[in-house]
């Protein structure tokens, strides 16, 4: 196992002709690195290893020192005139270097959200004829491969799994191979050509879901698409609980690693089967997944990440071979774990980061995981930080009266009508309960609608009576100790025995786990010194972030209120950085610098988190977030005004 990672505090700037392009980067960032954390490419094909030759600049001014690298390959005037390989320099002062142009045009995608991506994995597929061995000719069989890779920039290093399958492939093939290499690994050699069939993986391994893409790296279409539930539900729900398994239970962390490996392996099974891929075609893989996750699939205890002051065994990029991890596909095959920002905002941030090139552009934006730990990124190229808020259950149904996951018969949209209520429900069946996204959308309808204050209380039945159609007053009810609820759904409209219903303790509920990530983006936000207008875009990520109404996001306080038009739900968006990190080589690269480059912020025992949380506590004034009470019409007596109270949310539901 290999971890790396850049090495600075101190920024220095690069300058970059001539494409008069400039970036400014912690001091020790390879040159090379600085140039793909701008998208500018510059030629490679030994994955910035220092033996393809291909990677030279010429340095004009600032960074001088020649490396054992550089003196290989270039000549003594060539070194003079400050020519250097760009991945073997690293800028320690400013820099002012120019880029030859490249011989041809790279292979580049539109991936992520709008993300322009230069495609090159970092598998090779090298077709070699070999000379046969005689007795004047008495190299080693693995020589004769190393030999025969060297003139073509490889410099690799063997397993000796690899080693003991040499001396059969060779000579059965009659010394026609392809050498596969990734980075200097040499991981198979195979008869013939193959080099048409090349295969990675790339996994976000959630705390509920893990997702599998088994992706075609000469073409870069996904093959295949699978996912499933994490298996180590049964030994807890949430990260902590997971932690502490392993902590109370003596073989609970090697229960817990073979449950993540039995989950990958029956979903990479599936996707090998579905794209008729065999294991051993499979090269490379890349995960994202929070700390506690890839530490237990690496078999790496946890403990320490659950516990003050909070510290993952490893933050940086971990390589291991797929035997090591225990993957069922070639066992040389590379494993990259996508390294994190800090014990709660995880490689599937970072891989968030990669898909939305959030801290790679101008313009600052937000993205937001919304779930039982709130992770939080605010910032662009010029500087971005990061924290993690703790919210508790709530977005997932869970300490919600008739709370459930999101699952068949789970209420995901609320809208309220001039009549009444509109539920959309999963599976198109009688609700049997409110998931995470209902709750969301239930209290921004009923806040637009004037039948819950600010302060998250229900109007009183009397008064309900006076601002909203008559069937609709009537949902509010007050128990024997004058606690009043709001009934989603009669026990005649759910097809149960009972009302659904939502109490003034779920919004409560609410109110924290809300107020937990709005005072956070708070913190982040009086950090960067940014204010509401200054946000170009609010990215809403993870399994519960890309079901919830935008509007409705705004509407209590969870995000900034931004224009609605420029809050996104962007999906699965550590699978698609997974991705992006699997098919291009210099995206992992900029993955692997982006903890030196975020700034992580710890909200435990912060006081102005602790102030931030109090005053986001309460649901915003309607007219302080852009929208005018006095303009809705619930009561349904304007026939000529709209025919919902808010906004028709199953139509943006179908949009995200
Ligand atoms: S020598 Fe290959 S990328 Fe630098």
């Amino acid at each position: 196992m290999t971890t790396s990672a850049p090495t600075g505090t101190k920024k220095v700037s690069i300058e970059f002709r001539p494409h008069d392009k400039v970036t400014r980067v912690p001091s020790g960032m390879t040159i090379f690195n600085a140039a793909n954390w701008i998208g500018l490419p510059i030629d490679s094909t030994c994955g910035a290893k220092g033996t393809c030759g291909k990677c030279k600049v010429r340095i004009l001014r600032g960074n001088n020192g020649a490396t054992a690298a550089d003196r290989r390959i270039f000549t003594e005037e060539e070194l003079a005139e400050g020519w250097r390989l760009s991945c073997r320099s690293e800028a320690t002062s400013d820099v002012v270097c120019h880029v030859p142009r490249l011989m041809g045009n790279p292979k580049a995608a539109l991936m992520g959200f709008d993300r322009h991506v230069i495609l090159n994995a970092n598998v090779y597929k090298i077709p070699l004829t070999l000379t046969p061995p005689t007795l004047e000719d008495q190299r080693s069989d693995y020589s004769r491969i190393r030999d025969a890779l060297e003139p073509e920039g490889y410099a690799i290093d063997a397993s000796l799994n690899l080693v003991r399958g040499l001396p059969g492939v060779l000579r059965r093939s009659q010394w026609q191979v392809t050498a596969v290499v990734v980075g200097n690994e040499l991981v198979s050699v195979e008869e013939g050509d193959t080099s048409d069939r090349v295969y990675g993986l790339a996994f976000d391994i959630g705390t509920t879901t893990v997702v599998g893409m088994l992706i075609d790296l000469n073409s870069g279409a996904p093959v295949a698409v699978r996912s499933t539930l994490n298996g180590q539900a049964v030994q807890g729900a949430d990260v902590i609980s997971r932690i502490s398994y392993t902590m109370l239970n003596e073989d609970g962390l090697s229960e817990l690693n073979e449950v993540i490996l039995r989950t990958l392996n029956s979903l990479i099974s599936q996707l090998l089967e579905e794209g008729r891929v065999a294991p051993h075609e499979v090269y490379e893989v890349v995960t994202a997944g929070n700390a506690t996750m890839q530490h237990l699939l690496l078999g790496v205890d946890p403990e320490a990440i659950g516990l003050e002051p909070f510290i993952p065994a490893v933050e940086d990029m971990v390589q291991a071979s797929a035997q090591e991890v225990g993957l069922e596909i070639l066992p040389q095959a590379q494993v990259h774990c996508l390294p994190y920002l800090g014990a709660y905002v995880g490689a599937d941030l970072v891989a968030g980061l990669l898909a939305t090139g959030l801290a790679q552009n101008e313009g600052v934006r937000l993205l937001v995981d919304v779930g039982t730990n709130g992770e939080i990124i605010l910032g662009s190229a010029a500087r971005t930080v990061a924290t993690a808020a703790p919210a508790g259950p709530a977005f997932e149904g869970a300490q919600i009266q008739d709370g459930m996951r999101a699952s068949e018969g789970a209420i995901e949209a609320v809208t309220i009508t001039q009549t009444g209520i509109d539920l959309q429900v999963i599976g198109d069946v009688p609700p049997i309960g409110l998931c995470g996204s209902g709750l969301l959308d239930a209290v921004a309808q009923l806040r637009l609608s004037g039948l819950m204050l600010p302060s998250g209380r229900f109007v009183k039945a009397d008064e309900a009576s006076e601002i909203v159609a008559p069937d609709l007053a009537r949902r509010i009810i007050t128990d024997e100790e004058g606690r009043r609820s709001f009934v989603l759904a009669w026990p005649e409209e759910s097809g149960g025995e009972k009302a659904i219903v939502l109490t003034q303790r779920d919004v409560r509920e609410l109110q924290f786990a809300k107020g937990s990530i709005a005072g956070g983006i708070d913190v982040v936000m009086q950090e960067l010194g940014i204010e509401d207008e200054d946000l170009v875009e609010i990215f809403l990520a993870g399994s519960f972030g890309s079901y919830i109404n935008p509007q409705s996001a705004r509407i209590i306080g969870l995000v900034p209120p931004v224009p609605v038009d420029r809050i996104k739900a962007v999906g699965n968006a550590a699978g698609e950085g997974a991705k992006i990190a699997l098919l291009s080589f210099r995206e992992r690269m900029v993955a692997r610098s982006l903890p030196e480059i975020v700034e992580y912020h710890e909200l435990s025992g912060r006081g102005d988190f602790n102030d931030s949380f109090l005053a986001v506590l309460q649901f915003p004034e309607l007219d302080t977030i852009g929208l005018d009470p006095a303009g809705l019409d619930p009561t349904g007596l304007d026939s000529d005004g709209p025919d919902t109270v808010g906004l028709d949310t199953r139509a943006v539901a179908d949009t995200v």
